[in-house]
């Protein structure tokens, strides 16, 4: 009867893609655990090279190990450590003649999914294959629900599932039919030109011209015969009649990157084409009607800039009257684990790599990070990993060293923290932005909210202050510091 049973038992292992390795050295011992594995309906790859297991784990093709503890050459723990480092989440069951319960409990902590005691217990080594059997399909349908997950919530490029980017894509959908003019605000890199394309996307106009300008690369000059065109000799250089961005998305979208960076006499001009649909290209006296929508974006706070004297009120109400605000990636933490599966799937495609996704630690870190250059900074961090990265999974030391020494966020801060004047503040945080814009001028200076010409005398004035001899002696004393002779 008890026979009987068993044998029903068997026949209802669950159907899996788990392929388990058997490792021990003993040639007898790995025959007769092969017929015990394939009696409970698993198909076993035996091998007495512990080397050899470990590449059946690294290539995927084993996602569970049965590894005997004493085997020449390599034990158990040492097997067990190098397996999970290939791949956290390997199931590795080590088997051992001399069991103990501390060394059970050390197998376990360091991440075994089991420890059984030899001769092995036929309904015990049932009872954990088929755990771990069933933990795998539950991962692997886990993944394809998050892949399916990932597929449903990326809306025209943008992933997001935080009430507040769903928020923004359900807003977007909504004026898109509308708007005549569409002011975008957040902080850099959150996604304010994708968000306009698919605006652009969505629109009634998505067949004609998307016109894209970033306000704050040019000089006046430059941005104002980029944007409205100017005749054949209307200033040096201009040796034929061009026609600028307005004319050429007539019919269509044009979006104005960084319109807050943008001089007094530029926002006049902006505001004559918001209020008239009129432009005049440099050099001609010709007024010309166009027909554009209007979509400007910001990481500036324009009602301050407007109380600065730097943006005109007038401009600012007009492409104001819709808004959407894009909010920094700190306040959708929620987003990360979606916003890291869709860099892997891109840059394992750039780069042709395979790497499944990130180890626990390295998860954590990323949630605990400031993101102070939100989405392009994690986009950065996922692409320059995937190239690091070696095995199939992203871990701690793939990611850039200021993220490795950050522990949880604020404690490490705190842990650093030394009285600095605020000088050296200035110049220690200019660095590390620089640092994460990996040497973009332009977009540190946009973080750090200076011009680029503030930036450059900073730098300047850094890179002097580090060639100078340095004092001879520094007295720190009662809290003052003074430079002596
Ligand atoms: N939600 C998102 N999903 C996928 N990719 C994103 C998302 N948000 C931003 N990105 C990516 O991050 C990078 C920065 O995005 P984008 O240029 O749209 O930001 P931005 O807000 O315009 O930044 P800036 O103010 O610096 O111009 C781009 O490579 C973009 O593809
Ligand atoms: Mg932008």
């Amino acid at each position: 009867m008890a026979h009987a049973q068993s044998k029903t038992v068997e026949l209802l292992a669950p159907k899996t893609t788990l392929t388990p390795c058997i490792l021990d050295d003993d040639p007898e011992q790995l025959q007769a655990l092969r017929a015990l594995v394939s009696s409970m309906g698993y198909d076993a790859i035996p091998t007495a090279d512990p080397e050899e297991a470990l590449q059946l784990v690294r290539v995927g093709r084993c996602r569970m190990v049965l590894a005997d503890m004493h085997m020449p050459g390599m034990d158990g723990y040492e097997f067990l450590d190098r397996a999970l480092r290939s791949d956290p989440g390997v199931h590795v069951i080590v088997m051992t003649a001399e069991y103990t319960l501390e060394s059970a409990l050390e197998a376990i902590r360091r991440g075994a999914t089991d420890f059984l005691p030899k001769p092995v217990d036929r309904i015990r080594l049932k009872r954990t294959l088929d755990e771990a059997a069933a933990l795998y399909d539950q991962r692997r349908r886990v993944k394809a629900l998050e892949e399916q997950l990932l597929r449903d919530l990326e809306f025209h490029g943008i992933v997001g599932k935080s009430p507040a980017m769903l928020e923004v894509f359900d807003f977007a959908r909504k004026v898109a039919r509308h708007y005549t003019n569409v002011l975008l605000i957040g902080p850099t890199g959150t996604g304010k030109e994708l968000v306009a394309r698919a605006i652009h996307q969505i629109s009634p106009v998505s067949q004609q011209r998307l016109a894209v300008c970033n306000c704050s690369a040019m000089v006046d000059s430059l941005l104002e015969s980029q944007l409205f065109g100017h005749m054949r000799g209307s200033f040096t250089g201009a040796t034929d009649t061009r026609p600028g961005l307005f004319e050429y998305a007539n019919g269509g979208t044009v979006f104005l990157d960084e319109v807050g960076e943008t001089s007094l006499p530029m926002q006049a001009k902006l505001l004559r084409v918001i209020q008239n649909r009129e432009i005049q290209r440099v050099g001609s006296p010709q007024v010309l009607q166009v027909n554009v929508r209007l979509i400007a974006a910001t990481n500036r706070d324009l009602r301050a800039e407007v109380l600065a004297g730097r943006f005109r009120e007038d401009l600012f109400y007009r492409l104001s009257s819709i808004q959407i605000r894009i909010p920094s990636l700190a306040e959708r933490l929620e987003d990360i684990p979606l916003l890291v599966q869709f860099f892997l799937k891109k840059y394992n495609d750039a780069y042709g790599k395979n790497i499944a996704g990130l180890t626990r630690r390295a998860q954590t870190v990323l949630l605990q990070h400031g993101w102070a250059g939100n989405v392009r900074e994690l986009e950065n961090v996922i692409s320059s990993a995937s190239i690091t990265a070696m095995g199939d999974f992203i871990d701690l030391g793939d990611l850039p060293e200021h993220l490795q020494r950050r522990g949880p966020r604020g404690g490490g801060e705190e842990q650093d923290w030394r009285p600095l004047s605020l000088e050296e503040v200035r110049k220690v945080h200019i660095q590390r932005v620089l640092d994460m814009c990996q040497g973009n001028r332009l977009r540190c200076a946009q973080i750090l909210g200076i011009g680029r010409t503030s930036l450059y005398r900073y730098l300047k004035r850094d890179a002097a202050a580090a060639s100078a001899p340095p004092p001879q002696h520094v007295y720190v004393g009662s809290g003052r510091a003074t430079v002596g002779r």
